[in-house]
């Protein structure tokens, strides 16, 4: 796949199945990440790699997460089955530097061209993967869990995986309408 190839038909994939990227793989979609504009050179954020037992873990903090949020039976068994979606899940959370020219907002912005980054790199490589959020992903009790600094923002949870049924490519959004000249 050529790079223009994948900037027109990327696209996210929620049903996910194993094996995760191999070790190569990963690598690049980890590198991927590490190419990002970022103003300062400040690299402003930080990867939590979930996979295997990680998972257990990771639906454990959801269930945790979504009983002290009040909610129902339910909603609270599914909190727990979420982390299943993906063999691996990239959890890609800011790492906010103090900084005179480079405010939180810019920081933020860089942490989630990460994860844009690292699903790209999943689709061109045949992985599937789509950026997720949800309540947990702006849990205090979750960022706890994870280590992640009250200061710092979980950006999105990445799942990644392998495609359980190739998808036909979306239609592209036409950017008429999205524009104005000066
Ligand atoms: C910051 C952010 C958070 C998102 N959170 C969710 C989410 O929690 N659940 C979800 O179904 N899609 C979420 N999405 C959207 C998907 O990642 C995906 O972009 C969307 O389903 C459209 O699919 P596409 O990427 O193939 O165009 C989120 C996207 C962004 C940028």
């Amino acid at each position: 796949m050529n790079s223009t190839e994948l900037l027109l038909t990327r696209q996210s994939t929620a049903q996910l199945t194993s094996p995760a990227p191999d070790q190569t793989s990963l690598d690049t979609i980890l590198k991927a990440a590490m190419r990002v504009p970022d103003h300062g050179a400040l690299t402003p954020w930080h990867f939590t790699l979930v996979t295997g037992n990680g998972l257990n873990t990771l639906s454990e903090i959801f269930t945790q997460a979504a009983k002290q949020a009040n909610f129902n039976e339910a909603k609270t068994l599914k909190a727990g089955k979420m982390p299943y979606r993906a063999p691996l899940i990239i959890v890609v959370s800011s790492n906010i530097v103090e900084h005179e020219k480079v405010p939180k907002q810019e920081q933020i912005i860089t942490a989630a061209c990460c994860v844009h980054a690292m699903q790209m790199a999943a689709f061109s490589l045949g992985y599937g993967a789509m950026w997720r959020t949800g309540d947990f992903a702006y849990s205090r009790y979750v960022k706890q869990q994870l280590s992640i600094d009250e200061k710092d923002e979980i950006i999105g949870f990445l799942y990644v995986g392998t495609v359980v049924k190739q998808a036909v490519i979306k239609a592209s959004k036409s950017y008429k309408g999205y524009l104005s000249h000066l």
